[in-house]
């Protein structure tokens, strides 16, 4: 959803904006730019396509040296992936990039139109460019102060003014960004992972406050000219989490890290064999005196979402509803004290997400979140923040950050479900020993790779195909189905699977595979007569099953068994071998497993 950064300092800053520019790839690559102060003068470099094409295009400059810029790798909203379109964009004495989007960008440009004035590009971004330089008269606080008073919608800016060598201006109003000062400069960014290099130590520029940069120092500054001191926060990974590390791509890479994100997720909760979440500041009384949880999320985040509502009624006997962050505030949702609303969201900071959680939170419910990165929009506004610690994920397909949050809402299952007495000792103790054993059947299952590259080399040439399960399977189906379809481009659905037979059996011919997740005992009868449904349409059928399970010769093309668990942690195992499908029938296809078209990581924007 477009990665911003800015350097000032004393190093090359290109080659500081490059760098950061690659690790925020993640967030579009639609076009990538630069630019900086040479000479008294702004110099920009930008083009389309990914940020190798903009270190390319840089390497073939010469006179490039500069200790001041920023940099911006775009995801098209507003305005076609052109080189008009690139960031950054200059109107006057000013240059800014931007992530987010200006919802009123329009009016503004028609008010220009009439003094003559015309953008080049179709971008939102440019028209704040326009705006800032025609309420700049020498003072950027002023200029920026003003603007923020016009700009409606999400953005983070970057912005220097021609006549400030050296220094870059920052505002944020919903989308992220991030800085330190170190040794070398003053950094600010989209995400630590283009901070991490320099620093472990950085804040989260607040809301509507302006950040200066000079290379010295990051003053930071509210819109009524008070200087005041962010909290500073530290990170506990290094340059190495963000980088490949040997494995082909990040999803890859990021499928092994499972094991140890889990276990950095769940052991340090466990004390003396019980839960404890007081460093997460989660009070005993969260569950006190509510009646419905409802959760809410994007993509696969819902999904794991889609898991909890099992979990929770199961195990808290509380209704829980799942809503689609985009959703859920547009359908004026019913709200009181007594609901929980868990949001969950890997990055903090989708744009959906944090407007429901805020929604939520007017109307007087408690809120929960359960987040990956630290300080991030939606764990800081939220009342209690559950960190999962899967460290940075940079495939746009999720993986890690599932499955602790499946950990998460499992912890919390349990945890809440002993305090309020719905589960004995015993079924606690045995809970948490099998929590943590998860680990190693993941690991195990990973070990499956070869076999599940294999099996992939059948769904190449799909073009459409069917997840079915039931209950927690069902629930599952739904993010096997999103990974393979974002990564593989083939088309997909999750069906329950006895939702089949009411209108899409129709479409099961031969050459429509299906993946059917079996691993819950008490329907599995059920599930087989699905199943054969399937086969007698001719469908190939990939069988996933909890261990051995009784299966007839004839019920499936493909049969992949986990390793043993209880039935309600098979989620776990089963996740890692659809993560494994996507992976290897996207690598099958000759694809960028990694950026798939049209997506971005994380969607600042509505
Ligand atoms: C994007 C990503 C998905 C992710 C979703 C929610 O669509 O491509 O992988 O699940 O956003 O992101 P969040 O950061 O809120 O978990």
């Amino acid at each position: 959803m477009c990665g911003i950064i800015g350097f000032s300092g004393n190093l090359d800053a290109t080659e500081v904006l490059l760098n950061g520019l690659s690790e925020l790839e993640y967030r579009g690559y639609d076009s990538a730019g630069i630019a900086f102060f040479q000479n008294e003068t702004i110099k920009t470099i930008k083009t389309t396509g990914k940020v190798s094409n903009l270190i390319e295009k840089v390497a073939s400059i010469a006179d490039k040296q500069t200790t001041c810029g920023i940099g911006h790798t775009r995801w098209a909203t507003h305005g076609g992936v052109s080189d008009t379109n690139c960031h950054p964009h200059t109107f006057g004495n000013v240059t800014l990039i931007h992530n987010g989007i200006i919802e009123n960008y329009h009016e503004i440009e028609k008010e220009f139109a009439k003094s003559g004035k015309h953008p080049v590009s179709q971008t939102d971004s440019e028209i704040a460019a326009m705006l800032i330089n025609d309420l700049y008269e020498g003072d950027a606080y002023e200029a920026i102060k003003k603007a923020t008073t016009i700009l409606d919608g999400a953005y983070a800016f970057c912005i220097l003014f021609k006549d400030q060598p050296g220094v870059i201006y920052a505002i944020r109003n919903g989308s992220p960004l991030v800085a330190c000062q170190a040794e070398q400069g003053s950094i600010i960014a989209s995400d630590m992972v283009a901070l991490i290099k320099y620093s472990k130590d950085y804040f989260v520029l607040p809301e509507h406050h302006i950040a200066k940069l000079d290379g010295q120092s990051i003053e930071v500054t509210t819109l009524e000219g008070n200087q005041m001191e962010p909290k500073m926060l530290h990170v506990d990974w290094d340059i190495t989490s963000a980088k490949k590390g040997g494995f082909a791509h990040f999803m890859l890479k990021e499928i092994h890290e499972q094991p140890t994100a889990l276990h950095n997720t769940i052991v340090p909760r466990i004390k003396n064999g019980k839960l404890d979440f007081k460093e997460d500041g989660i009070d005993d009384d969260v569950f006190t005196g509510i009646n419905r949880v409802i959760i809410v999320g994007c993509g696969t985040a819902m999904h794991a979402g889609l898991i909890g509502k099992v979990m929770f009624e199961k195990l808290l006997r509380i209704p829980v509803t799942v809503e689609i962050a985009s959703e859920f505030r547009y359908n004026n949702p019913i709200l009181d004290k007594n609901t929980l609303v868990i949001t969950i969201s890997q990055s903090g900071e989708t744009a959906d997400t944090l407007a429901a959680l805020r929604l939520s939170k007017e109307a007087g419910c408690k809120t929960l979140s359960i987040v990956n990165v630290k300080g991030s929009s939606i764990a800081r506004e939220s009342d209690y923040v559950f960190y999962t610690h899967a460290g940075p994920e940079i495939a746009v397909a999720s993986t890690k950050a599932y499955t602790v949050q499946l950990s998460s809402i499992y912890m919390i299952a349990f945890k809440f479900a002993h305090i309020r007495g719905m589960i004995d000792e015993e079924t606690y103790a045995s809970y948490l020993k099998q929590l943590q054993e998860v680990t190693t059947a993941v690991e195990t299952t990973i070990g499956y790779d070869k076999k599940i590259e294999e099996i992939s080399n059948c769904l190449t040439s799909a073009e459409d195909l069917f997840f079915i399960g039931r209950g927690l399977d069902y629930a599952l189906s739904c993010e096997g189905s999103i990974k393979l379809k974002e990564i593989s481009y083939i088309h997909s659905e999750a069906y329950a699977a006895g939702e089949l037979k009411h209108g899409t059996l129709s479409l099961v011919t031969d050459q429509v595979p299906v993946i059917a997740l079996a691993t819950q005992e008490h329907v599995y009868a059920k599930m087989i007569s699905n199943i054969r449904e399937v086969r007698a349409r001719g469908a190939m059928v990939i069988l996933i099953t909890n261990g051995e399970m009784p299966v007839d010769d004839d019920l499936c093309t493909h049969h992949i068994i986990l390793p043993k668990t209880d039935d309600q942690f098979a989620p776990f195992t089963a996740a890692v071998v659809l993560q494994l499908i996507a992976y290897y029938t996207s690598v099958h296809r000759g694809l960028n497993v990694d950026q798939p078209r049209n997506l971005a990581k994380s969607v600042t924007v509505e």
